[in-house]
């Protein structure tokens, strides 16, 4: 039997191995309605002064629409892109939340994708212990993944997320129409974390995706409320990952390592939900392998993930070398890779050790078929 939970989210079936369910936080607001939803509130809740911080593309494609809706407010713009995601910027925030004497009762809105949402939770989290927060995701990613919940931080010496806190804003709203504004690479690297939602927790879900041609989506809104409903209901029970929040990682013992060494290597970077997407497609081979995944529901998610992404680039004597990423996660517990699976399409299956070498496995699988 599976359970209905939705206490205040919209309502998503999940395996019960995965309860008991907790009391869940605010549902994010998602849709046309959300930037007045957002005006409503701080005229009920008034903030002593408010802030918000955006990034030099959300400065300028989405601020505008937003201002619109705010009372009287300072902004800071800080550079794009996920090497400015430092504890530099951070004192740069910090920096100037203090030069316009902000005091606790002050609110920081977060206009941006997961590095602004991510950063500025952070900064909120940490000023005088913990100023309000609101976050406004602009990127399919941020909407679907990073704005819910409650991971915050930056990147530190090389390691991604190194330091953070876990914080929920008080608030978050989502305005699909933001979307428009992206190209068409960083949408799709939304999409991953959509497809990983449904693999893990809603095998309907993931039927819905078959077929779907992301560049042609008229409307995101009912994918981005179906997608957050599925990580909230699952973060609700866990919020601090010792137990089915870990499920969120699946695809990301492949994809991080394939992530990192593309990286580091030059001219290589590629977008967090390309390099999730094949990590998704082999650590899909990996359940199939064990008899947790049918040949026929792999071909499935192999299909799901070729329609919206390119084959990942990289050659067969490389995969010693981005194999070996994943001894670094921080998901390990000592030397055993700790790994989500699937036992089925819509039931993850977490802390699964995987070695290097069956890592190198799917990578190679990866490559041939
Ligand atoms: N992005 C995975 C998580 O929030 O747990």
């Amino acid at each position: 039997m599976l359970w209905r939970i939705s206490m205040g989210w919209p309502a998503v079936y999940l395996h019960p191995r995965y309860f008991p369910a907790l009391p869940l936080s605010t549902p994010p607001i998602i849709g046309p309605e959300a930037l007045p939803a957002l005006a409503e509130r701080l005229r009920i809740a008034p903030p002593s002064r408010l802030f918000v911080l955006a990034d030099a593309n959300t400065a300028r494609d989405c601020y505008p629409r937003l201002a619109a809706y705010l009372p009287a407010h300072e902004l800071l713009t800080i550079a794009a892109g996920e090497e400015h995601k430092t504890l530099a910027t951070c004192t740069e925030v910090w920096h100037w939340l203090t030069q316009h004497e902000a005091d606790r009762h002050a609110l920081l809105v977060c206009l941006g994708g997961g590095v602004v949402t991510d950063l500025g939770g952070f900064c909120a989290a940490t000023y005088k212990r913990g100023l309000r927060c609101i976050g406004v995701p602009t990127t399919l990613l941020a909407q679907v993944d990073a704005a819910v919940g409650g991971k915050t931080g930056v990147d530190f010496q090389g390691f991604k997320n190194h330091i953070g806190v876990f914080q929920e804003p008080e608030a978050v709203f989502m305005e699909p129409a933001f979307l428009s504004t992206l190209p068409a690479g960083e949408l799709r690297s939304g999409y991953a974390e959509v497809i990983k939602h449904a693999l893990i927790a809603d095998a309907a879900a993931f039927a819905d995706l078959r077929g779907l041609a992301v560049a042609a989506v008229p409307d995101w809104t009912p994918i981005i409320r179906h997608s957050v409903a599925i990580k909230g209901q699952i973060v609700a029970q866990d919020p601090h990952e010792s137990g089915p929040r870990k499920l969120l990682n699946f695809g990301h013992t492949v994809g991080h390592a394939l992530e990192s060494y593309l990286l580091a290597q030059p001219g290589r970077a590629v977008r967090h939900g390309e390099a999730v997407a094949a990590g998704l497609v082999c650590e899909s081979w990996l359940a199939a392998q064990r008899g947790l995944l049918s040949a026929a529901e792999l071909t499935q998610v192999r299909e799901v993930v070729a329609a919206a992404f390119e084959p990942l680039g990289f050659a067969e004597n490389e995969i010693g070398e981005i194999a070996a990423y994943a001894r670094h996660d921080k998901k390990n517990q000592g030397d055993v890779i700790k790994c989500t699976l699937l036992q089925g399409i819509g039931h993850g299956i977490f802390d699964q050790a995987v070695t290097v070498a069956d890592i190198e496995d799917s990578l190679r699988a990866y490559l041939t078929k």
